[in-house]
């Protein structure tokens, strides 16, 4: 692990501020003005979700008040405009992962809808007894648990890449897993705990030297980085809509052509069909396939949005954005005695987790919310990587690029009310 020290005396870097301007951003942002119990919100809490910006609001209450009617299905006014706007959604999504198609770019619920569908399609057909399934040390419980019934359903075995004390992938020991027995490798894009970056491309390359196909968890990348998956090279991609200024209960699953051509649906129903008789039901195309019954057509046309936005915004420019208020709050948080940073990689997203030595995170979490701060405190759905790491819960705050300088403040200062009160 880094030692204090170190961290304590990462270099101070020039502050961003001028060149991305943050408060005219939170204008867009109606969630942020409001204040909690009697404080100014500081909302820390965006690995969990993060905030709508007013276009994403307006484009759900415009199809709610003036568009709503079923896709696919209606030859009336209203259903093929909303049909309209739903597919140009899935163009924008296609565009923003640069898959080569929207054949390719099918809309789930989520990450976690996601990753199961690949394990019950892609991997209850092509798994079978004694396959082996690698992941990693800092997983998501959505990147497990799947597996682990998998594994049940096949017969498979689920192998882990350790890591080390900074929250890093030990490659060599990714290295040593990797062999004939493997048929699918499943892993973070950005650990949602640790905020550790993983080298997702070299990791592909590895696993296709063993013509063995790749699955990227991306709910904690896609918001703070340039997804390219063809770049990549990833077999699968999956992002949550909530966690990219878009709404709940939508994602999409990215997949290579031929994986998905050759795997069968994974629920049935309306819309995934082209023709149905008691002796045989034809499938339909993709995306189709994979998408049985009445869509989150709202969640799909407010993703569309959220897409547009982020792009206004910048992805580069707010992720260099998202790059100081970590370095500013890794240096502020490591200056408080008996604090300890959980996830110290080279490569990092705006996500800190911390522990202070004889405080349960959930009191941190209290204390800090009484300060109108809202951050995360728990096990984060990785209980895996608390356990690595010897600790029951962390304290996490992330960050997005409506954050300030001064919400970075708030929190440091308000963590001496928390040792005020805790001792
Ligand atoms: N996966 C989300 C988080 O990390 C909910 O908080």
């Amino acid at each position: 692990m880094k030692a204090l020290h170190e961290l304590r005396s990462m270099p101070s870097r020039s502050w961003l501020g001028v060149s991305f301007d943050v408060a005219k951003i939170r204008q867009d942002f109606p969630i942020l003005e409001q204040r909690v119990h009697g404080k100014p919100l500081v909302y820390l809490d965006n690995a969990a979700t993060t905030q709508k910006p007013q276009a994403v609001i307006d484009a759900i209450q415009r199809y709610y008040s003036q568009e709503n009617s079923n896709i696919h299905r209606g030859v009336h006014f209203l259903s093929e405009r909303a049909t309209e706007v739903y597919e140009g959604a899935r163009l924008k999504a296609q565009r923003f992962l640069n898959a080569s198609s929207t054949r390719e770019t099918i809309f789930v619920r989520g990450t976690t809808e996601g990753i199961n569908l690949v394990a019950q399609s892609y991997g209850r057909t092509f798994l079978k007894d004694g396959d082996e399934i690698i992941i990693t040390a800092m997983e998501h419980h959505s990147n497990i648990v799947p597996w682990q019934i998998l594994c049940e359903q096949v017969g498979a075995r689920l192998q882990v890449v350790p890591i080390n004390h900074d929250g890093e992938l030990l490659l060599d020991e990714y290295r040593r897993l990797l062999n004939e027995r493997t048929k699918l490798v499943s892993v973070a894009h950005v650990s949602n705990a640790l905020g550790t970056i993983n080298p997702v491309k070299q990791i592909i390359e590895m696993a296709h030297s063993y013509n063995v196909p790749v699955l990227v968890d991306g709910a904690q990348a896609a918001p703070h980085m340039k997804v390219d998956v063809q770049e990549l090279d990833c077999d699968f991609y999956v992002f949550s809509g909530h966690k990219l200024y878009g709404p709940t209960g939508i994602g999409v699953l990215y997949g290579k052509e031929a994986l998905l051509e050759a795997m069968p649906p994974y629920q049935g129903g309306g819309d995934m069909i082209s023709l149905v008789t008691f002796e045989k039901t034809h499938y339909n195309i993709l995306p189709f396939k994979f998408e049985a019954g009445t869509p989150h057509i709202a969640g799909g046309i407010g993703l569309g949005v959220a897409i547009d936005y982020l792009s206004r915004v910048g992805l580069e420019a707010a992720g260099a954005y998202e790059q100081e208020l970590l370095a500013h709050a890794t240096r502020s948080l490591c200056a408080i005695d008996r604090l300890r940073v959980i996830g110290t990689a080279k490569q990092k997203a705006s996500v800190l987790s911390f522990v202070l030595e004889g405080v349960h995170p959930h009191d941190i979490g209290t204390i800090l919310d009484r300060e109108g701060i809202a951050i995360r405190a728990g096990h984060h759905c990785a209980m895996p990587v608390m356990q690595r790491f010897g600790v029951p819960a962390t304290a996490r705050a992330s960050f997005a690029f409506y954050n300030t300088k001064e919400d970075v403040d708030a929190l440091v200062q308000a963590m001496d009310k928390v040792i005020e009160v805790f001792g």
